[in-house]
């Protein structure tokens, strides 16, 4: 949604961008407040919703988030005369972590949601598929729910790189800049987690018990 709505109430400009109110309500405040985490609430939404949802904060990390601290790194070393290869270090640290961030989202959003939509569909048709059969042999969700990676907690090091080892600045201004983004970002990915981790997978566990009982 873009700024400058004026007098409009959230249910118009809910309803002018095709999103459930209930639904953005709700994740907002879970956004807002960490101690609002409404779970039965928010299991109770499509997981086509969640799905959704999921990736376009995807998409916001990838397209906003990681360009724009990488940006920010490459101006510490122009405004506050860093000491190169300690940019270099830290640049190549967020690099990889990048990396490991684009992995995860990849393996996400071509084999663990497409999953789940497939699911979701076959549960409302009411109708076994044989993929969906051969599939649910190899892997279920509790596979990917144990292997489903902390991505947040690496942004620790990254963090600890910054507050105790950069060297005196000419201006530390710039370093804050990356810091307070880090730090924005693991907020963000904190709340992603929490929702893929207590929202998500368990309703597709139970959503997998629901599907064996129908085709049964
Ligand atoms: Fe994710
Ligand atoms: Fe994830």
């Amino acid at each position: 949604m873009h700024l400058g709505v004026g007098d409009k109430t959230i249910a118009a400009m809910c309803d002018e961008k095709g999103v459930n109110v209930d639904f953005f309500l709700t994740v907002i405040n879970t956004f807002h407040d960490n101690q609002y985490f409404p779970e039965q609430h928010l299991k109770q939404f499509p997981a086509r919703m969640l799905v959704s949802y999921l990736k376009q904060t995807h998409r916001y990390y990838l397209e906003q988030e990681l360009p724009a601290i990488e940006t920010q790194i490459e101006n510490m070393e122009k405004n506050c005369a860093v000491k190169g290869d300690t940019l270099i270090l830290l640049l190549n640290f967020f690099k990889e972590y990048s990396r490991e961030l684009i992995h995860h989202i990849k393996r996400e959003e071509e084999v663990v949601y497409p999953y789940i939509l497939a699911l979701e569909k076959s549960i409302e048709l009411r109708k076994a598929t044989g993929d969906l059969n051969a599939k649910m042999k190899n892997y279920t969700i509790t596979n990917y729910k144990q292997e489903h990676e902390n991505v947040e907690e690496k942004l620790f090091d990254l963090k600890n790189l910054i507050i105790k080892y950069l060297p005196e600045t000419r201006n530390d201004s710039y370093c804050h800049t990356v810091l307070r983004e880090l730090f924005g970002l693991e907020h963000d990915l904190n709340n992603h987690s929490r929702i893929e981790n207590l929202i998500l997978l368990p309703k597709v566990e139970d959503m997998e018990q629901l599907y064996k009982q129908i085709t049964g």
